[in-house]
C-alpha cells in the first residue's frame, strides 16, 4: 500500500509530495468516455462494478497517490427524497427545489445501508482491490443546500441567499437536515473502507466573511467534530477560501483544501504552520505546456514546504477537456521525476 497521501494528511514528514485530482475521474480520460458511452452519468454511479473501475483509472492511467470514490456530492440528496436528473450540457437539475418548510419536512433521513447501498458496495469493492488510499466524500451543507435550493447550478445563488435572509429559520433548519444526514452518510463510507474523506465546500465562497461564519461554518464544525473518533483523515475544501481562511481555520480537519485564487504561501502564514494543506494550481495551467506547468508545480512545492504537510492537487475539478499528457507530467514533477 502507496500511504504517503495518509501519513501526510496526519502531519507526518514522507519522501515525496503525494498527489491527487479533484474530479480525477472524468471525461478528460478516453477510459471513462468508453465506460460512460455505455452508461448514464447516475447509472454509472449507482452500479458498483463500474464506479469501482472508473475509480481505479486515474491510479492505473496516471499514477496518483489516492484515488476518490465516483460518485457525486448530489446522490444523498436524492435518496433524501429530491428527484435528480442530469441534463446534458445544464448539469444536476432538482425539478421540485426546496422554497418552504414544508420541502424541508418531507426530506427523508437517510441510512446508507438501506439508501444509498450502492455507495458502500462501490467502496468494499475498493477497500480490496486498491493499492493507494480511499477518499470518500459529501458536500458540506451549504453547498449541498445552494443545490436543493436552487434547483440547478447558480450564478447568482438568489434564492439560497433570500432564504438565508428572510427566512433564517428555515434556513437553519434545511442546514441541520443537512448535517444529521452528511455525518450519518460520511460514517458509513468510513465504516465500509474509506481511507479518508473529503468535505467539499465548493460554493462557501459566495458568501460574505460574517454570513459564512453565521450560517455555513457552524454546520462544518459539527460535522468534523462528530467525525473525529473515528480516526479517518478529514480534509475540508473551500472553493473561493480567500476572504474566509480566518474562519476556517478552526475547523480543525486534519487538511485544508483551498483553491488557486489564493497564493499557497500567504495561506499558510493566514492558517498557521500546524496545519496540512491541499491544493492548488490553476487547473487550466494544464492546457499549457511542460515548461509552464513545471514552473507552477515548483513554485507549489517550493511555497508548500513552509506548513506542516502539503498534498498536491488542482484548486479545483479538473476540466474535461484538460490534455491526458500533461496531467502525467505535473504528476511526475511532483513526484520529482522530471
Ligand atoms: O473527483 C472525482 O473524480 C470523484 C467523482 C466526483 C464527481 N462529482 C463526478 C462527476 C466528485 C467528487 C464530484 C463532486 C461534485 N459534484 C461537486 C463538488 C466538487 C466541485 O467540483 O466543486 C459538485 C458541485 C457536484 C455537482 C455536479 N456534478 C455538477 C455541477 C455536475 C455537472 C457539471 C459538469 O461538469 O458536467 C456534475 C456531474 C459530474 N460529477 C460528472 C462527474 C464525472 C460529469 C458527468 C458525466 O460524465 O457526464
Amino acid at each position: 500500500m502507496n500511504d504517503t497521501f495518509l501519513r501526510v494528511c496526519r502531519g507526518k514528514k514522507t519522501d515525496f509530495t503525494p498527489i491527487w485530482i479533484m474530479r480525477q475521474a472524468g471525461r478528460y480520460l478516453p477510459q471513462y468516455q468508453e465506460v460512460r458511452s455505455k452508461v448514464d452519468f447516475l447509472t454509472l454511479c449507482k452500479t458498483p462494478e463500474l464506479a469501482a473501475k472508473v475509480t481505479m483509472q486515474p491510479v492505473d492511467i496516471l499514477g496518483v497517490d489516492a484515488a476518490i470514490l465516483f460518485s457525486d456530492i448530489l446522490i444523498p440528496l436524492e435518496a433524501m427524497g429530491m428527484g435528480l436528473r442530469f441534463e446534458e450540457e445544464k448539469g444536476p437539475i432538482f425539478d421540485s427545489p426546496i422554497r418552504d418548510r414544508l420541502g424541508v419536512e418531507r426530506l427523508i433521513d437517510i441510512d446508507p445501508q438501506e439508501h444509498v447501498p450502492f455507495v458502500l458496495d462501490t467502496i468494499k469493492i475498493l477497500h480490496k482491490e486498491l493499492k493507494v488510499p480511499l477518499i470518500g466524500f459529501s458536500g458540506a451543507p451549504f453547498t449541498l443546500a445552494t443545490y436543493m435550493i436552487e434547483g440547478r447550478s447558480s450564478k447568482t445563488f438568489l434564492n439560497t441567499k433570500k432564504m438565508m435572509y428572510t427566512d433564517p429559520h428555515l434556513f437553519r433548519a434545511l442546514m441541520e437536515r443537512l448535517t444529521v444526514n452528511t455525518i450519518s452518510y460520511l460514517k458509513g463510507q468510513i465504516n465500509a473502507g474509506a481511507d479518508a474523506v473529503q468535505l467539499f465546500d465548493s460554493w462557501a465562497g459566495v458568501l460574505s466573511p460574517e454570513d459564512y461564519k453565521t450560517f455555513a461554518f457552524p454546520y462544518v464544525l459539527k460535522i468534523i467534530s462528530d467525525l473525529k473518533p473515528l480516526n479517518v483523515p478529514i480534509i475540508y475544501f473551500v472553493n473561493n477560501c480567500g476572504g474566509l481562511l480566518e474562519i476556517a481555520k478552526d475547523c480543525k480537519s486534519d487538511v485544508i483544501g483551498i483553491d488557486w485564487r489564493v497564493d499557497i504561501s500567504d495561506a499558510i502564514d493566514r492558517l498557521g504552520a500546524d496545519k496540512v494543506i491541499q491544493g492548488n494550481l490553476e487547473p487550466i495551467i494544464l492546457f499549457s505546456d511542460r515548461t509552464q506547468i513545471k514552473r507552477a508545480a515548483a513554485d507549489i512545492i517550493q511555497k508548500g514546504k513552509k506548513a506542516k504537510g502539503h498534498i498536491f492537487n488542482l484548486g479545483h475539478g479538473i476540466l474535461p477537456t484538460t490534455p491526458v499528457d500533461n496531467l502525467k507530467i505535473l504528476i511526475d514533477i511532483v513526484h520529482g521525476m522530471e
